[in-house]
């Protein structure tokens, strides 16, 4: 059983399978169907149920079978029944144990989703952008215009690397903003960076790389995980304040890199001019590939902006780029642009994946960033963000002076140094007894495990929350110092 529907008439399909050779009755088939897809979460509530006659019908028995199954289901209260037929999953679910074979429900957490875990005053989870201010009413003229516009024969399947008109848009706005030398004929369009880093590696994998550098500290959503799932050897490279440090990577012995040059998670330094180029020449002198994850350069706040890698080596660098933190993770939109020798293998990995992002979406994002409106909303949200951030810094310099904030110019989180002496994992636990979710930096390490660190996501959280969360930090801290 699997599709439901929660619009307002009756749904007209349910997936039942019947088996007409068991012994159990017909009827308590159907019965037992509904109710495990009820308590699995497959069927939520108040979604609508086909009327007994139809789904009658389409499993070819007869009504009265469907309509015993559906007053055992309203007697255990797992389904309403309304006069006129309007069968619909009850809002609320009866406790386990009712009827038979009832299982735990299960409550699917996000993946990816980077919050500390629910229940806390205050999360400083990082990886969450401020979904609330999703430019609703722009992104809506745009599908209304797509919709309009758009002649049928372009929702038919597509070409790898994604809709011409989206990626000749990002193309005049990443060379415009990130001073990439993108072209459209370049440009894969992927589900967000996750996809795309993923796609990336796997096409390296297969062209005969063995092992790939991550930075250490990094995040261990994406490319470890794909990389170790491909056969690759996995090698941290250290992290200095300003970023990756290039001499460990000389003696690493990979065929890439994955690099956030413009604001290292989580550590938040910026890779200098220096390192930047001579990351270039490890990656020429090896025929290496840098991957680039720009993902959060269009939050600056007092720095002067830098521009991506890729501009300065296309051959060797892959930009990958996301919507995730601009407008919002849940659209899974992202970009790559990839040297002209990997372009045909990764549009093709992007089609054996998912035969390419959604049409519509890709058609209103073009239609978004040709009216400027990106680029409005960004001009929107940077004050906020940079308040948020603010309010932050001040509320560290007064409750915890002795922390040290990194990485502030920029982007949605900050990192804070632990002095020596204060224990990570302890002030972690702390803060979660004091209703604080906070990350340190510890389990994103792969060798080193100095300085410890405490990584502040502040993208969700209104100006007095953040001064409450370091309030309940520095009673933490305070409880750590006195154990
Ligand atoms: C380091 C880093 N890169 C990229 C992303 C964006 O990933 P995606 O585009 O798959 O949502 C995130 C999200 O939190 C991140 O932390």
């Amino acid at each position: 059983m699997g599709r439901s529907r929660t619009n307002s008439g009756p749904a007209e399909d349910l997936l039942i399978e019947l088996d007409r050779d068991a012994s159990v009755p017909l009827h308590r088939q159907i019965e037992g169907s509904i109710r495990s897809g009820i308590r699995a979460g497959r069927l939520r509530a108040g979604a609508s149920l086909p009327p007994s006659r139809t789904l009658a019908a389409g499993l070819g028995v007869s009504r009265g079978v469907v309509v015993e199954a559906y007053q055992q289901l309203v007697a255990e209260g797992y389904i309403t029944s309304r006069p006129g037929g309007y069968t619909q999953v009850a809002a609320s679910m009866p406790p386990a144990g009712a009827g038979v074979g009832a299982a735990t429900p299960a409550t699917r957490p996000a993946v990816g989703a980077a919050g500390t875990g629910a229940g806390f005053r205050v999360d400083f989870g990082y990886g969450r952008t401020d979904v609330s201010q999703f430019p609703r009413a722009a992104w809506l003229r745009s599908v209304r215009a797509v919709l309009a516009g758009t002649p049928n024969d372009r929702f038919a399947y597509l070409d790898g690397r994604g809709v011409p008109e989206l990626r000749e848009a990002l193309c005049d706005y990443l060379n415009r903003v990130r001073g990439t030398a993108a072209a459209p004929d370049d440009v894969v369009i992927c589900s967000g960076y996750g996809q795309g880093v993923s796609l990336l590696i796997q096409v390296l994998a297969r062209r005969g790389a063995r092992r790939i550098a991550v930075e250490d500290p990094s995040s261990k959503d994406d490319a470890w995980v794909v990389a170790a799932a491909a056969g690759l050897d996995v090698v941290g490279i250290p992290v200095g304040p300003d970023g990756v440090q290039v001499g460990a990577l000389n003696r690493a012995d990979a065929d890439a890199i994955v690099l956030t040059p413009s604001h290292q998670w989580p550590t938040g330094g910026v890779l200098s001019a220096g390192a930047r180029a001579e990351v270039i020449r490890w990656a020429k002198r090896r025929g290496a590939i840098v991957i680039e994850d720009d993902y959060d350069a269009e939050y600056r706040y007092d720095r002067a902006p830098v521009g991506a890698m890729q501009g300065l080596a296309p051959e060797h660098v892959v930009y990958c780029g996301t919507a995730s933190k601009t407008l919002a993770p849940g659209l899974r939109l992202g970009w790559l642009v990839v040297p002209p020798h990997l372009v045909a293998d990764v549009a093709a990995a992007k089609l054996l994946a998912d035969r390419g992002s959604p049409v519509i979406d890709q058609l209103t994002f073009a239609d978004f960033l040709a009216r400027g409106e990106f680029d409005r909303h960004l001009r929107r949200m940077r004050p906020i963000y940079r308040r948020r951030r603010d309010a932050l810094l001040h509320a560290l310099r007064t409750h915890l002076p002795d922390l040290e904030p990194a990485g502030i110019a920029a982007g949605q989180h900050v990192v804070a140094w632990l002095p020596p002496g204060l224990d990570e994992a302890a002030v972690v636990a702390a803060a979660a007894r004091h209703g604080l979710g906070i990350h340190g930096v510890g389990p994103y390490r792969i060798n080193a495990a100095e300085p410890g660190g405490l990584i502040f996501g502040y993208a969700i959280l209104g100006e007095s929350a953040i001064a409450e969360g370091v309030a309940l930090l520095a009673a933490a801290v305070k409880e750590v110092r006195e154990a």
